[in-house]
């Protein structure tokens, strides 16, 4: 998740560049540059680091012109470095390209463009943009970035200018956000709101597979075979703060909003239902290594732990390796049996939880292989790790993590399938059956969000409680311990999870009248039981909350509320059943009036023991 920023007309570009870019640091902060067109050159200044580092470098000596570029870098290809940093160009410096999202087909477009003889500096997938342009360009640069974009898969929001059409600025949309800013003798070109939003309050909001040709007094709209495309324009009514988190109250909010396209990103370019594949070439285990294996470990912290449960369910059912889930606090201070037969899975948001780093410098020791799952590129976890799998889910701002457990998810399923791939542990049939599954989730949960009314009602009902208790088995277990930290952490209320089966053996004389249970059954061959456990706490006058699939009436038969998800593969519901927990615990925090993103005693990167 990059930020983009484009302007044309009278005033100097650089400085309304730089500031667009520092009100999109939010969408990523670990590279920033800039490319501004002045008499017949263009020239690009870029760099490691966040924004303030690009301006240093600058040093006050803003490159002069009046049409340019920029982009703040959240790294998905490439680590974070001055020659990965945007705007990328072509061989001949003559079109210069910003990009946020992901080329998936970048790999085979660099073999064909390297076979035309076409240079690359950077590990990006984003080069092959400029010289796919460059290759297609033959007096109309418009004509040439929509014959580039033609042949792009993945997800792209790009900006475009060329030496070769000074006052010409082009940008294109597919699956990534991007809007038009429309302003008096300028224009403007952002990946969000924030940027622009103190030079202009019209814009156009790009929507997939539309493109603009920009002047200083036009803008032109067209679909990506060329059709003219005619839009409203969009008044912007949010202050600047509202406008960074998207027009939504709170980033935490605005991340939950976000998992449909998490999701969809964290699957890109990886999994192919239809030829059979999960491509995941940043790992390397063979085959033989894998069958080596007496054990995997998933080692972790707070959500990212509770990702790990979930983790060694799916593990264990498709790839027949026994897995240990472990608290990286625990773990390292408990001579754990590991060795050379052991792959360690660690799995941390920002790559930089020093207990999950221990876990794995530990592990390194021991001789153990480790695997990390991370959402930052270039933390110290993916540097020390020996393979990495990125989930790519955008920088998560909120101290409460949301969309990093939904896309943790995704990834270990994305695990669990290539290693049953390579173990020859899954049928093909079932392969594609839960490969088909995953690739409906973020129209799933996207539809959970659609009908977020009901779960706020439910939320304000019981915000007033001090104790909930949430009960699940199997996977609902796992997703039970998650929505309980979610209400705890936010709202302040006395949340507990529970394996539904263990209540009797104590936690049931807790249960009294009115006692909230949120109680999850979406485990069919769990069903009956969990049931059972509901009676039970009915039985004690509680208050209970269900979480069913789509389609169970008979629940409705027990409980007092029910909360329904669509039906998906039984090994993907928590991807689809955390979503009405977070919401619960975000409205119920909000009723109480807490600081939501910034709850009290937390902090969002946990870098001391
Ligand atoms: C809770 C939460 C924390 C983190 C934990 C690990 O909402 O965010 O429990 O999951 O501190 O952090 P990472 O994943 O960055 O290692």
């Amino acid at each position: 998740m990059c930020g983009i920023v484009g302007y044309v007309g009278d005033r100097e570009a650089a400085p309304i560049l730089i500031d667009g870019l520092k009100r999109l640091e939010y969408r990523g902060y670990d590279s920033a540059g800039i490319a501004v067109y002045n008499s017949h050159s263009t020239k690009v200044v870029k760099s490691e680091g966040k924004i303030k580092v690009l301006e240093d470098k600058i040093g006050g000596a803003y490159p002069e012109g009046r049409m340019g570029i920029g982009h703040t870098r959240w790294a998905t290809h490439g680590r974070p470095s001055d020659i990965n940093a945007h705007p990328h160009g072509d061989c001949s410096g003559d079109f210069i390209v910003v990009h946020n999202g992901i080329i998936e087909n970048f790999q085979e477009l660099k073999e064909w463009l390297e076979s035309q003889g076409h240079k690359f500096q950077s590990e990006t997938d984003t080069e092959v943009v400029p010289h796919l342009i460059e290759h297609f360009y033959d007096g109309d640069l418009f004509r040439a970035v929509r014959m580039a974009v033609n042949k792009l898969e993945g997800s792209f929001a790009l900006g475009v200018i060329s030496r070769k059409e000074p006052g010409t600025l082009v940008a294109a949309r597919k699956s990534s956000p991007l809007i038009v800013g429309l302003g008096n003798g300028e224009n403007f070109v952002a990946s969000d709101i924030p940027a622009i939003l103190q030079y202009t309050r019209s814009v156009y909001i790009l929507e997939d597979g539309e493109m603009a040709r920009i002047t200083k007094d036009s803008v032109e709209i067209t679909d990506f075979e060329g059709n003219p495309v005619s839009k409203e324009v969009f008044q912007v009514k949010w202050d600047a703060v509202a406008a960074e988190k998207g027009g939504y109250p709170h980033f935490m909010l605005k991340e939950i909003h976000e998992q449909p396209k998490a999701l969809q990103d964290t699957m890109t370019g990886r999994l192919y239902p239809d030829k059979g594949e999960v491509r995941l070439d940043d790992i390397k285990m063979t085959k033989e290594g894998l069958e080596s294996l007496k054990k995997v470990f998933i080692v972790a912290c707070g959500t990212a732990y509770h990702a790990g449960v979930v983790g060694k369910y799916v593990i264990e059912k498709l790839a027949r390796i026994p897995v240990e889930v472990d608290l990286a606090s625990e773990f390292r201070y408990r001579e754990p049996m590991v060795g050379k037969d052991t792959l360690v899975i660690v799995i941390s948001q920002s790559g930089e939880t020093a207990d999950t780093l221990a876990a794995l410098r530990e592990s390194k020791k021991l001789g153990a292989r480790v695997l990390a799952i991370t959402n930052v590129v270039g933390s110290s976890v993916s540097r020390e790790a020996d393979d990495v799998l990125y989930t790519w889910a955008g920088p998560e701002i909120a101290v409460a993590s949301t969309k990093a457990y939904s896309t943790q998810l995704v990834a270990l399923n994305l695990i669990a399938l290539h290693f049953a791939k390579l173990l020859g542990t899954i049928s093909d049939e079932e392969f594609r059956e839960i490969a088909l599954a995953m690739k409906k989730l973020p129209d799933q949960a996207k539809a959970i969000l659609d009908a977020e009314g009901e779960i706020k009602k439910m939320a304000e009902r019981y915000a007033d409680r001090e104790h909930i208790f949430y009960i699940g088995r199997g996977l609902d277990y796992a997703v039970a311990m998650e929505g309980a930290l979610k209400l705890k952490e936010i709202s302040y209320i006395h949340a507990e999870a529970y394996a539904a089966g263990e209540l009797k053996h104590g936690t049931l004389a807790l249960i009294t009248e009115g006692v909230p249970v949120i109680s999850l059954v979406t485990q069919d061959h769990l069903y009956e039981k969990t049931l059972s456990n509901i009676i039970e706490v009915k039985a004690r006058g509680a208050a209970v909350i269900a979480l069913a699939n789509e389609g169970d009436e008979e629940i409705t038969k027990s409980v007092d509320h029910v909360i329904y998800i669509p039906r998906t593969h039984q090994m993907l519901t928590p991807v689809l059943s955390v979503v009405p927990l977070q919401l619960f615990a975000y409205y119920a925090a909000v009723a109480r009036g807490c600081d939501v993103d910034k709850p009290r005693n937390l902090a969002k990167s946990v870098t001391v023991e």
